[in-house]
């Protein structure tokens, strides 16, 4: 059983905060976690493969193993995953060969870069003692029947095979179509696999289910497909994109929270999946270009970990219960699946699908409403058959019952170590057989009724925690039966040797089953469930590790509150406890539970007030200036394009990938001579999504547009013989995916009797090109800019030199008509250790105003957030410590592009901070070089 979920290193780039999200992967109780490999990223000049700074692969892998996570690796060559080209490289549009095909052209283009990824993670497979066990050829090869190249698929697994992979490749099939299934032949994978999102990627109505799919014919569909392996899905929705103008990440959180896991992902066990990743379980941030055009900056996805690293939603919590309960249930390995679902209730708004042991009587039962959309409250009572005889549950009396949108895993025979658990009708979190007592988590909602019965002959019951009043047991032949209503104050009954916890379904959120780690431990990636292999905690926020080391018992946790940590099942060689490296005294009662408090206080810091910064200022558009010199930027000679796919409309090309700028700002200059007859340009400028331009003839403001491109623009009378420059500036937003879509200037016209030609072309985009300048921070962070190019945004850049004429104005200021404005500030920080205290940049008050700019954020270097009012929705923008230095000084950078003749500023940016938490997190500051001088920066 993997349970897995993916999260892109690439999307969170400083490398000592990947196990934190490993950390809170595993402590859901997943065993596993997919990752994409960004090609662009890794290989900006084409040929030279740099994994430089945060792109190194190597300590992600350490990371994994640390926290004793699996990995499916999945380097593509093509991603999608929302990001900058689906992977590919900008100067993947000069390539001939057709995308994703067995051209020649196009499979020459992608060698180094595979050839190099894959040897790293070939180090790093489990046959080297590495966390890697599977690699994912491609992407959603096999969208459609039709466009299935087997030769393809096969071409990319032998150049892996050919560089030391080992491991199986596992699919990711969008049909599912099944047609690279095993034994296929050519193309054909180890493992089959697809993936899925019932919900789609609309997040403005989250809790209208009636658009939704609900699938009752996967297990079907696998016997059909790929009977002989694990049937895998290796994408799951686990929360949804959303695009500029969208309705925001919360949105989608609520559409797949609590509620859409408990059904789809119930329904998802009831298929009989084993290998199950969610989609994303931790999205991070489009930081520094890596996104594609209809992606805003964060992608926080809506997932179970948020941007800002939090464990705070729900939908994390209730992920938890699932995990840990398929994380104790072997017998679910040998169950018989079946999307069927069978009528063993008295009611038809329930229904049931049945996984039924095969070599054993375990199984599982996976009760929902008929109607998975209902919001019914239905009290039921149902027949299962179990080793002691069909029983007819509730047996002591009562009914039970489904509460609203909710899905339920019941168990029937269920082996508990030597005892049986012959049903539970609440579901079962954990249990752990220690060496003198055994602990059973079970879990309900408030206001339910619930029974089990137990393999044991009158044995001792005491109700030693909670209201024995609502609690009923029954001795019957060699069975216990005992019910109980779920109140809210939790429950504990000890019967025999059995400790039953019994809680409401908030109390379990609290509950944790830490693997515990001893000296003899050699890794932590197991999930075997043999006696005290973890011990069960009831701890509040979030906690992520427990080691024994000699008789002390050390716990590495988070605290956002003050807290009661109960722990139960400490080792009986254990005498002290610590938490996060300190010394806690504790109490021990008589069944042998360890109880301490943890004090939590607001640690006192102060978040720097962004207004009061020294701000130094400059124009980053001084190409307004007819001083201005460009003989440093490139100019337009090519005749023809490079572009297979797209044509030229302009006698020389004006694709800024024809000349190696692919990102971010693009600038071009066009000259001409005037005859005084010029009304109108007419441009056709390409940005992707809702991309921006705006225009200047000399320095005089001619318009600008969002999007709709082409467009007529109105000139200025113009002097009969005079020279002109035409300034164009597109703040490009990626490449499209697995797309060789052209960027820039596409076509114009410009009227009074003029030919194309009279006009001669430069352009610019990020300094360098693909021979990129800043190799720590990559080929996509920096786009065309004045201010980029010369490296401005870097920390500590040059406020005293002279060549620049810095001023005094700030942000808040902004510039007063049409143009570019940059601003940089020493930003110091001196946050308390021992918290882990997440920061975001806010703008205007976290409420979209409108305002006919767009702004960009740079922390130390790293572009950290493309702010547009007039579109939205992102105002809020995490920002990582790592990136940000919590103690010493950091530099902060604006832009602001304004596109309005009025000029733009910003109304206010703020500092805020997120859940902080105690947290024994060792944060390290990325690679962050800090400004030179660039020779030929222009
Ligand atoms: C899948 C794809 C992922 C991602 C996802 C939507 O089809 O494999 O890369 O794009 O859709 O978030």
């Amino acid at each position: 059983m993997l349970l897995s979920g993916e999260f892109h290193p690439w999307r969170l780039p400083v490398p000592s905060l990947w196990l934190d999200i490993f950390q809170k992967i595993k402590a859901l109780g997943f065993s596993a976690t997919s990752f994409y490999v960004h090609w662009a990223l890794l290989e900006g000049e084409p040929g030279v493969y740099r994994a430089d700074g945060a792109f190194d692969l190597a300590p992600f892998f350490e990371a994994a193993a640390e926290a004793g996570i699996y990995l499916l690796a999945r380097p593509g060559p093509y991603i999608q995953a929302e990001s900058f080209g689906g992977g590919f490289p900008g100067w993947i549009e000069r390539m001939t060969g057709s995308l994703r095909t067995n051209d020649s052209g196009f499979l020459d283009s992608f060698h180094t870069y595979y050839s190099n990824t894959t040897s790293v993670i070939s180090k790093f497979q489990i046959s080297n003692g590495g966390p890697v066990i599977l690699l994912q050829p491609e992407n959603e090869y096999s969208v459609s029947q039709s466009d299935f190249e087997p030769t393809y698929m096969q071409y990319i697994m032998d150049e892996a095979r050919s560089n030391g992979i080992v491991v199986p490749f596992i699919s990711n099939d969008a049909g599912p179509y099944g047609n690279d299934a095993p034994g296929s032949g050519v193309g054909a994978v180890d493992v089959y696999g697809h993936d899925y999102y019932p919900l789609g990627f609309s997040c403005s109505n989250p809790d209208n289910w009636t658009a939704f799919t609900f699938p009752d014919n996967f297990y079907q569909l696998h016997e059909s497909q790929s009977p002989t392996t694990p049937y895998s899905l290796v994408e799951f929705q686990g929360g949804s994109m959303d695009g500029w103008g969208g309705s925001g990440f919360d949105g989608c959180a609520q559409m797949v929270g609590t509620e859409a896991e408990r059904l789809w992902y119930k329904n998802n066990v009831a298929a009989g999946a084993s290998f199950f990743s969610i989609y994303m379980i931790y999205g991070g941030t489009n930081w520094g270009n890596v996104g594609y055009p209809n992606g805003y900056t964060s992608y926080d996805y809506g997932a179970a970990i948020t941007e800002a690293r939090t464990v705070d939603r729900d939908k994390y919590s209730e992920l938890k219960l699932l995990g840990n309960f398929l994380k104790v249930s072997p017998t679910y390995l040998d169950v018989q699946p079946s999307n069927n679902t069978i009528s063993v209730a008295n009611t038809t708004d329930i229904s049931v699908s049945p996984l039924t042991g095969r070599t054993s009587n375990s199984s599982f039962w996976v009760i929902r409403h008929s109607d998975y959309t209902s919001t019914d409250n239905t009290s039921y009572t149902i027949t299962f058959p179990t080793s002691n005889g069909t029983v007819n549950l509730p047996q002591l009396g009562g009914a039970l019952s489904l509460l609203g949108r909710d899905s339920k895993i019941l168990v029937t025979d269920y082996p508990l170590g030597n005892i049986n658990l012959l049903y539970s009708t609440a579901e079962l979190f954990t249990w752990k057989e220690f060496s003198e007592y055994t602990v059973v988590v079970l879990y309900g909602d408030i206001g339910e009724h619930e029974e089990l019965a137990i393999g044991l002959s009158n044995p001792n019951i005491t109700v030693l925690e909670g209201d024995s009043s609502t609690i009923r047991y029954q001795y019957a032949g060699n069975q216990t039966i005992l019910s109980w209503d779920i109140t809210g104050s939790r429950l504990l009954v000890k019967a025999g040797n059995i400790y039953f916890f019994l809680l409401d379904r908030s109390s379990a959120y609290n509950f944790w089953v830490p693997q515990l780690v001893t000296s003899e431990t050699t890794h932590n990636y197991t999930s075997d469930t043999t006696v005290a292999s973890s011990i069960v905690l009831s701890a509040g926020y979030m906690v992520r590790t427990a080691r024994l080391q000699g008789d002390e018992l050390h716990i590495a946790a988070d605290f956002n509150a003050t807290t009661t940590v109960e722990i139960f099942g400490a080792p009986a060689s254990a005498n002290s406890l610590y938490i996060n490296g300190q010394k806690q005294q504790f109490t021990k009662d008589s069944q042998g539970f360890w109880t301490t408090t943890v004090i939590f206080e607001m640690p006192n810091f102060i978040l720097p007030d962004l207004t009061q910064l020294h701000w130094f200022s400059i124009d980053s558009l001084p190409e307004l200036q007819s001083s201005y010199n460009d003989s440093g930027w490139t100019d337009a000679i090519l005749s023809s394009t490079s572009n297979v796919d797209y044509g030229l409309s302009t006698p020389k090309s004006l694709f800024s990938s024809d000349y190696g700028y692919h990102v971010g700002f693009l600038l071009y200059r066009g000259y001409f001579t005037a005859n005084g007859q010029e009304t109108q340009l007419n441009l056709t400028t390409q940005g992707g999504s809702v991309f921006e331009t705006a225009v200047w003839i000399n320095d005089t403001f001619v318009g600008s547009y969002q999007q709709n491109s082409p467009y007529l623009l109105s000139l200025p009378t113009l002097q009969s013989g005079s020279t002109y420059v035409i300034t164009i500036v597109i703040e490009t937003l990626g490449i499209e995916e697995g797309s060789r879509a052209p960027r820039g200037v596409i076509d114009y016209s410009l009227d009074g009797g003029h030919s194309q030609s009279d006009i001669s072309w430069k352009l610019t985009g990020n300094l360098g090109g693909e021979q990129y300048i800043d190799l720590a921070r990559g080929p996509l962070n920096e786009g065309g800019l004045y201010a980029e190019r010369q490296g401005l945004h870097l920390p500590s850049p040059p406020v005293n030199d002279s060549t620049y004429s810095w001023g005094n104005s700030t942000p808040f200021n902004g510039i007063e008509s049409a143009g570019i404005g940059f601003w940089t500030a020493q930003l110091p920080l001196d946050l308390p250790s021992g918290y882990d205290i997440p920061l975001s940049f806010q703008f205007d008050e976290g409420s979209i105003s409108g305002g006919e700019y767009r702004a960009q954020l740079y922390v130390n270097g790293f572009q950290f957030g493309k702010y547009a009012p007039s579109v939205g929705p992102q105002t809020t923008f995490p920002v990582p410590q790592g990136i940000l230095n919590y103690n010493g000084d950091n530099w902060l950078a604006i832009s602001i592009f304004a596109y309005n003749s009025s000029g733009g500023c910003l109304n206010t940016l703020k500092l805020v901070n997120n859940t902080v938490a105690i947290s024994p997190i060792v944060v390290e500051l990325a690679d962050q070089p800090v400004y030179t001088k660039r020779a030929n920066a222009y």
